[in-house]
Parts: structure tokens; sequence; C-alpha cells
């Protein structure tokens, strides 16, 4: 399914393409240098979290403004490190959406900025279409069509059918809050700091996971759609009435509530397709108990299943240019006209 002449190169011929990918949509300002949609030749994120972390979440104004601060050096940087000039660069890849249209616009004004400087091609990506592609950096292998992505992010929870680098179906998805939104605020009652995933997920190793039985969302026939307020509020009950309850048992126990939603809508997703591989991905793949669980069942159903490595699976511009090598032509988009999108469909 790669376009190979889409970046100038003869289809049979080797390719050896080096996409720049820019990927600026919440609070990483993040740069990468890409071979062939796979090899990561460098990949470099700047960590806002010590700008947000006292106002205990992403404060938009100041992510954009960071961007702007921050994004001409992580560019400089991540050629430097491939150590490619921006003459021996195939084309750019910038996240055009979703996300917050005042971070969006600043990456996307220096893709096309750099794009129409250099004529090199420009690919307008979706955000969740990287976070999809990202299993697969630096491993070698290549995704078989169709298969099943569970994403998993900070603003979204979804399954999704991929027949195709660009033919992608929601098959189900939160009808509330996103399962890492659910990480975020549950640790914010439980006094753990900005951003709450990687905190919940340490706190939890010491904990047990069966000590408090928070409800499982249920789907409604015929959905695989998903809920995660319900077991953050039941969180927030539990420890008003309990406040000396061991914070530890709460966290493993609300991590296994999440879990065991999210296993169940794959697992129900998977019964009613022949799909070849699955994704786990998104922010929330790098917790270590949704890892094994996901493990699990592709062991017990020997669908193969990919995570990606651990500075894959939050925020990165490695998965923006491995989204675009795919999809190629389908994204090509015009330096002087392409705007950014925060509201960009899925598919
Ligand atoms: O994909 P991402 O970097 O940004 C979005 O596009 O949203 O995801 C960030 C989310 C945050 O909610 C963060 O708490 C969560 O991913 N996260 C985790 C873990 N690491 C990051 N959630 C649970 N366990 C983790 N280890
Ligand atoms: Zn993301």
């Amino acid at each position: 399914m790669r376009d190979a002449a889409t970046l100038g190169r003869a289809p049979g011929v080797t390719r050896v393409v080096l996409l720049l990918g820019i990927e600026t949509s919440c609070d990483d300002t993040a740069t990468a240098v890409v071979r062939d949609g796979s090899h990561v030749l460098s990949s470099v994120s700047t960590n806002q979290d010590i700008f947000h972390a006292k106002y205990g979440g992403i404060v938009p104004e100041i992510a954009s403004r960071q961007h702007v601060a921050l994004l001409s050096a992580a560019i400089e940087d991540a050629l430097a490190r491939a150590d490619t000039p921006l003459a021996g660069i195939d084309g750019i890849a910038v996240t055009a959406g979703p996300g917050l249209i005042g971070s969006l616009v600043v990456g996307v004004a220096a893709a096309k900025a750099l794009a129409f400087a250099t004529g090199k091609p420009l690919y307008a990506v979706n955000h969740l279409h990287g976070h999809i592609f990202a299993p697969f950096l630096d491993t070698g292998i290549e995704p078989a069509y169709p298969f099943l992505a569970l994403l998993v992010s900070g603003g979204h929870s979804q399954i999704v059918a991929v027949d195709g680098p660009r033919a992608m179906r929601v098959l189900g998805r939160t009808r509330d809050d996103a399962a890492g939104e659910a990480f975020d605020k549950t640790a914010r009652l439980l006094g753990l700091p900005f951003p709450g995933g990687p905190a919940i997920d340490a706190l939890a190793r010491e904990g047990n996971p069966s000590a408090i039985a928070f409800p499982r969302h249920r789907p409604d026939a015929g959905t695989l759609d998903m809920s995660f307020s319900g077991v953050k509020t039941s969180a927030r009950y539990l420890l008003e009435r309990e406040p000396q309850r061991d914070r530890a048992d709460v966290a493993a126990s609300f991590q296994a509530a999440v879990v065991d939603v999210l296993i169940d809508r794959l697992a129900r997703a998977a019964n009613d397709a022949a799909y070849r591989c699955a994704v786990l991905s998104g922010g929330v793949a790098a917790n270590s108990a949704l890892q094994s669980a996901f493990r699990a069942w592709s062991e017990r159903t020997g669908i193969p299943g990919y995570i990606p490595e651990r500075r894959f699976c939050t925020d990165n511009a490695a998965m923006i240019a491995a989204a675009a090598d795919r999809q190629g032509e389908l994204v090509r988009a015009d330096p002087v006209t392409l705007t950014a999108n925060p509201n960009f469909a899925f598919s």
C-alpha cells in the first residue's frame, strides 16, 4: 500500500526516504527524522510539564508560547542528531489536528514555511493516525491490514478498525472522559502530581487491584462504546467516605477497572471480524497493567499484538512521520493554504 512514487522514488527501487516530523498538538514540542516510515534517526521531545504542573493541567496559552520558543531549536536538533542537513530531507510531515489550536498553528506554520522555502512535499497528518502507527517504529515490522487499534490517550479512547493506511473506522469510543483524563483526574484526587497516569501506575504497584470493586462500564447492545467517568466518581466518593483508605489500593483498583473495560472492548471487537494484528497506542499505552493485559489477550487469542516503545507511546514526532510515510499522497498538503484544524476528522 506504500506509495513509492509519492516521494520521488520509482516503484521497485529500494526506498531511502527521510521525513522530518513536527508535532505540536498539545504540550510536547516534538521533532524527528525518520527513514522509510520506520527507522528513527532522531526523535526530540521537549516536555513542558514543569510549566503546567503547578496548574494541575495543561494551560493552552502557555503551551502555545513554549512551542514558539522551542520549535526552531527542536527542528535543528532533530536534523543535527540525524546527521542530515535540511537539504537531505525528502518531505515534511506535520500534525494538522486534532489538538489545541494555539499549539497546532505553531507546528503547522513552521512546516509550511519549511516546505515553501525548500520546495519539498508537505504532509498533513491526523495526530491520532500517528499514534496508530507508532508501534511499528524501529521494529522492522510492517502492519498487516486489517488490524485493530486500541487508542488511549489524554484526549481520546477509541477502538479502531484500520483497513488501510488511511482507511479507518471507529468501532467504539468513550462517552465521557478519555482513559488518560480519568487517570489524570483520579490522580489529582489522590494528591498525585500531574500528569497523573504515570503516578498512578507507579503507586498501583504497591497496591492490591482487587481491594476495591470499582464499577466496570458495560456496553449497550450493538456498541463498543465505553465510559470512565463512573469509576472516577466512585473513587471520589470512596476517598470522601474513607479518607484513610490505602491510596495504593485505590490506585491499583482504579487502574484495574479501567484496564478491564479497555480489554473487554478490544476482545469484543476482535470477535466480530478477522483482524491480522492489534496495536495498543496513545499515552495510556505506557501503563504497565494495560500492557500486561494486552499481551495476555494477544497470547490467548493468537492475534499478534504490538505496543510502542515507551518513548513512542506519548506524543512524539516520529509517529507523525511514520503515518505520513504510509499515507503518502492521500495526506499531501499545499504549503500555502494548509490550516491547522483542532477538530480534524478521524476518517
Ligand atoms: O498521547 P498523549 O501523550 O497525549 C494526548 O494526545 O493526550 O497521552 C497523555 C496521557 C495523559 O493523560 C497521561 O496521564 C497518560 O497519557 N499516561 C499514562 C501513563 N503514561 C502517560 N496513563 C496511565 N499510565 C501511564 N503509565
Ligand atoms: Zn497524543
